[in-house]
């Protein structure tokens, strides 16, 4: 791996904005989130995205929001929980920079999204089946992916992103 971009991934509510800026701040690089990157390209918001143009289009739009963020070096990423999904888009994270895994529980997604509205994905009857559903199926993508695995649950976020900058290869930090 030659680059020293920083990947976040893992579900909707694993954190990834908010660890991924503490880092990019302590390592005093670029910070980028993938979805703000959609909505400032396209002028609307994730929701309408869905709206107009079904999940298909969405995920169109976060492949060439990936390559795009990924084209320059030393960032902080922050990816959409279902960037995973496409092998193409692994394929694009893999070559581009050290993973970092976000692993968080059901119950703390369902703690962090209690009021959530603006996910589209979770504007269900159900939120929770859908999240265990979703986990279910991208838990074992995200862990292939990961060049780190860190617990989320019961940790405040700047120890935490402490403590992944720790275990960043010398190389990275
Ligand atoms: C999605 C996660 C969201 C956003 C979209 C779809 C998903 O990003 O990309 O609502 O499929 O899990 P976050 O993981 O930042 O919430």
């Amino acid at each position: 791996m030659n680059h020293r971009n920083i990947i976040l991934i893992g579900p909707m509510g694993s954190g990834k904005s908010t660890i991924g800026n503490i880092i990019a701040r302590r390592l005093q690089r670029e910070f980028q989130d993938s979805d703000h990157h959609i909505e400032k390209r396209t002028g609307v918001d994730i929701a309408r995205i869905f709206d107009i143009e079904g999940e298909h289009g969405f995920r169109d739009r976060e492949t060439s929001a990936l390559q795009e963020l990924l084209s320059e070096d030393n960032r902080v990423i922050a990816t959409g929980g279902g960037s995973v999904v496409r092998p193409e888009n692994q394929e694009i994270l893999r070559q581009h920079g050290f993973i970092v895994f976000l692993d968080t529980s059901l119950n703390q997604q369902m703690h962090r999204l209690r009021r959530d509205k603006k996910r589209p994905l979770l504007q269900t009857d159900n939120p929770r089946a859908r999240l265990e559903s979703l986990l279910k199926e991208r838990r074992p993508i995200y862990l292939d992916l990961a060049d780190l695995v860190v617990k989320t649950d019961k940790r405040v976020a700047r120890r935490l992103a402490a403590d992944i900058i720790n275990q960043l290869p010398e190389s990275l930090t």
